[in-house]
């Protein structure tokens, strides 16, 4: 329902009396009058005049499921939305949906995460209504071997979203970094349930500093308000990331080349000397591109080109 009246509510430039209201939603005035209580309580802005009726002055900022939902405009991507104020992890909570078998494009938001991680077990600062804290369930017809791919559409289309709709030019260090100017943006982290052959679900976690304050993250970590001054709307940036997952999603899944094309746009890894630190062997050499499952072709002195699949990257020069 509360949904439903901030709808009206955006639509109105002006008052719209609570007469109106409650008729067009069907609702007594008294339970119309409770709903917009809890909307205040929300954090919406919202003044009631005698006589004039109600006016939305402004929204909160908060990743609310309606909020995301309302004008998403997507197939199947955050078609379910589960919206917590605050959750260990969302890949735990997106894990055991996956298991309930939630269908594909579930998405989990918390405002904030209180054992949020990164790869190699490392942890991910998520400060209450700052960043993005996403994990989203998608359901690949491909190899398990071929899932790193996704990690690389996860950081394409998040760049693009950024691009589109902040006109800031983020870039990917491979396999999951998103970097602004050189400091650590986002990243993340793709989680697999599998059987030999078969992909019976992954789950693909976000988190992206937005309105992150410098002090509360490591130094080598940035955020989107600290090159922008500004706070920014975050409902936008996430629904424009969602959008962009969906269609790259839709071409790999016809077999196009547009996410490989994307990362080479974006990425700041390529035609780099590196070295990459895998489990059991260090690769050091130029990037030279990227394979179609996601993996960093390395072409080493001895003129051999390795293709790696994990690691942490170092860009020597
Ligand atoms: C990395 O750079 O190592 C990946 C970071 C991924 C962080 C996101 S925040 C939302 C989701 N929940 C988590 O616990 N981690 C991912």
């Amino acid at each position: 329902m509360q949904d439903k009246i901030l709808d009206l509510l955006k639509r109105k430039e002006g008052y719209i009396s609570g007469d109106q209201l409650s008729q067009k939603l069907d609702i007594s005035r008294q339970a119309l009058w409770k709903h917009i209580q809890e909307l205040k309580e929300k954090g919406y802005e919202i003044i009631a005049v005698p006589h004039l009726g109600y006016q939305l002055i402004s929204s909160a900022d908060r990743l609310f499921d309606f909020e995301v939902a309302h004008g998403l405009g997507t197939k199947f991507i955050g078609k379910k939305i589960y919206y917590f104020e605050s959750l260990p992890s969302t890949m735990d909570t997106a894990w055991e949906l996956g298991l309930k078998g939630a269908p594909e494009g579930t998405l989990v938001l918390s405002e904030q995460q209180t054992r949020g991680r990164g790869r190699i077990g490392r942890s991910w600062v998520s400060a209450k209504h700052k960043g993005i804290y996403l994990s989203l369930i998608l359901k690949p017809k491909m190899l398990p071997a071929q899932a790193s791919i996704l990690t690389l559409l996860a950081a394409v289309s998040t760049c693009e979203a950024i691009g589109s709709t902040l006109s800031m030019e983020a870039k990917i260090k491979w396999p999951n970094d998103i970097l602004l100017k050189d400091k650590k943006l986002g990243g993340i982290l793709t989680e697999l349930n599998a059987e030999t052959d078969k992909i019976n679900f992954v789950v693909i976690g976000l988190g992206l500093n937005v309105n992150n304050d410098k002090k509360s993250l490591p130094p080598s970590a940035t955020s989107l308000k600290e090159h922008k001054k500004e706070h920014l709307s975050r409902v936008p940036l996430l629904q424009e990331i969602l959008r962009k997952i969906e269609e790259n999603y839709l071409s790999l899944e016809k077999g196009e080349e547009q996410v490989l094309k994307g990362w080479r746009e974006y990425s700041i890894t390529l035609g780099r000397r590196i070295r990459v630190c895998c489990q059991k062997q260090e690769v050091e050499g130029e990037a030279v591109d990227i394979d179609t499952d996601g993996g960093l072709l390395v072409r080493k002195d001895s003129g051999l080109t390795a293709k790696v699949m994990a690691g942490d990257v170092v860009h020597c020069r």
